[in-house]
């Protein structure tokens, strides 16, 4: 538990039993060079000799408190979750932190870095953290309300599939609702009733029954509207083309773009974003089971366009196909969706790098622009019309797989066929979930994507 508070003052006048300086290449920022004059240059001679890397740390024991040197690097947001992470390692309950001109990035890195997910730990780690932050109140809380987000995305995505079940996942839409936000869930019964025939084959395996989810977040005079989609996969078997178990061990996060758009609400709602937001969700799991859906079988989606089967485990863009074309007959002006899509994003553009498709430039423009701001790393990929033809099915409209080659621009040349507003997809299956600790939070969820569509709604 970590929580910023706002100091006043600078560096050398305050009180406090730990003041944290940063060092960038060997030297003091400017309140370290005014607190080392005070305490007679024995900041910089402690330094002398030592040059702290990004992260690295150097602790000196002053005459009326200790003072931690601490590794600035190029971005002011991984260095204060590095500096989140090495104060809960040192056990310090409270430090005074020297400000950084980048002071929302800073407060913001400060908040991610210190996220632990222990709910199911037996033996919890409660450290409690307050830093005193020089610097405006604004900007520590706007920082506050995007953390919120983050977590709550990171949280999701922790949760075991026993527990967060297509169900589950819906109560914690629902509580949305405290915040203001319209959350509506409709049960297997009303999905079918619809015509969600993709959605509810995926569905069809599993003993925990799908939920379709829809949010609105409308303040009055909303100066524009922004629909998000994210795949709700509570957990990826694969179904009957079966995932190795190696592949499998990270398949409860392949709700990782739901819990983006429920992250992201959570944050505009507390930030009270002047935009008009609504978000659905497919939830189901991918299963094997007697009921399962087949390789071979033919569905219909709510579109009208059928599908043949190809792969089981290509059962995202089937949930999607549903739930995207839902959204634009709900008055989608521009869809922005995000989904732990496919291995061949992962395979492009490695664990960090999220993949962009756009089906009209300046919305594509718009997304990468307010990922870079952000903060999340995402890159533009074309959506190749000469690959359609790798959709071609002998007996239905389109089949949901193309051959071995790319696989993430046939997924998403295959989502384009269920929408004529301008779509933007961030296929997530790399950066949704980290394999090891990072600057910014632990291994698991990263809550990858809150950031960006916040940025989206901000520039509309
Ligand atoms: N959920 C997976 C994609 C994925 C892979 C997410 C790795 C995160 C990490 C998706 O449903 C899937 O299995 N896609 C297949 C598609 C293939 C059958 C065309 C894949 O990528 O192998
Ligand atoms: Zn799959
Ligand atoms: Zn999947």
């Amino acid at each position: 538990m970590i929580t910023l508070t706002r100091a006043e003052g600078s560096l050398a006048e305050g009180q406090a039993p730990l003041k944290v300086a940063w060092v960038k290449e060997g030297r003091l920022l400017s309140q370290g060079e005014a607190l080392d004059a005070r305490l007679g240059g024995l900041l910089r001679r402690a330094l002398e000799g030592a040059s702290l890397k990004e992260g690295e740390s150097l602790l000196v024991a002053a005459p009326e408190g200790q003072v931690l040197l601490f590794g600035l690097g190029e971005d002011a947001r991984s260095s204060g979750g590095r500096l989140a992470q090495a104060l809960l390692r040192l056990r310090f309950p409270e430090a005074l932190v020297e400000p950084l001109p980048e002071a929302y990035a800073l407060a913001e890195g400060l908040l991610l870095g210190a996220y632990r997910f222990d709910r199911h730990r037996s033996e919890k780690e409660e450290k409690a953290l307050t830093l005193r932050i020089l610097g405006a109140e604004e900007v520590l809380e706007r920082a506050r309300k995007v953390a919120e987000g983050v977590y709550l995305a990171r949280d999701l995505v922790n949760e075991p599939p026993n527990l967060l079940t297509p169900e589950a996942l819906a109560e914690r839409a629902l509580e949305l609702r405290a915040l203001g936000v319209e959350v509506e869930v409709l049960d297997e019964e009303a999905i079918a009733s619809l015509g969600m025939g993709a959605f509810l084959a995926v569905a069809q395996g599993s003993a925990n029954p799908p939920r379709f989810i829809r949010l609105r977040y409308a303040p009055p005079g909303a100066r524009a509207r922004l629909d998000l989609v994210g795949k709700g996969l509570t957990f990826d078997s694969g179904g009957y083309s079966l995932k190795p178990t190696e592949s499998m061990t990270t398949m409860k996060g392949d709700m990782a773009g739901a819990a983006a758009v429920l992250g992201a609400m959570k944050s505009a709602a507390l930030l009270g974003l002047p935009v008009e937001i609504r978000g659905y969700i497919a939830a189901c799991e991918n299963m094997i089971s007697g009921r399962a859906y087949r390789v071979g079988d033919v569905l219909k989606t709510l579109s009208g366009k059928t599908v043949e089967v190809m792969n089981t485990d290509a059962e995202g863009r089937l949930t999607l196909a549903d739930a995207l074309f839902y959204a634009e007959r709900e008055g989608a002006e521009r869809i922005l969706e995000l989904s732990t899509l496919t291995g061949a994003a992962v395979v492009a553009l490695g664990e960090e790098v999220a993949a962009l498709f756009a089906t009209e430039p300046a919305w594509g423009s718009l997304v990468q622009e307010a990922a870079h701001r952000a903060g999340e790393k995402v890159w533009p990929m074309p959506l190749e019309k000469a690959y359609r033809e790798k959709l071609k099915s002998p007996v239905a409209d389109l089949k949901n797989v193309g051959d071995r080659n790319g696989g993430a621009i046939t997924a998403a040349l295959f989502l384009s066929e269920f929408v004529r507003v301008p779509l933007a997809h961030l296929d997530i299956a790399g950066p949704a979930f980290a394999k090891k600790g990072h600057a910014l939070g632990p291994e698991g969820g990263t809550g990858f994507g809150v950031r960006t569509i916040l940025e989206v709604a901000q520039a509309l």
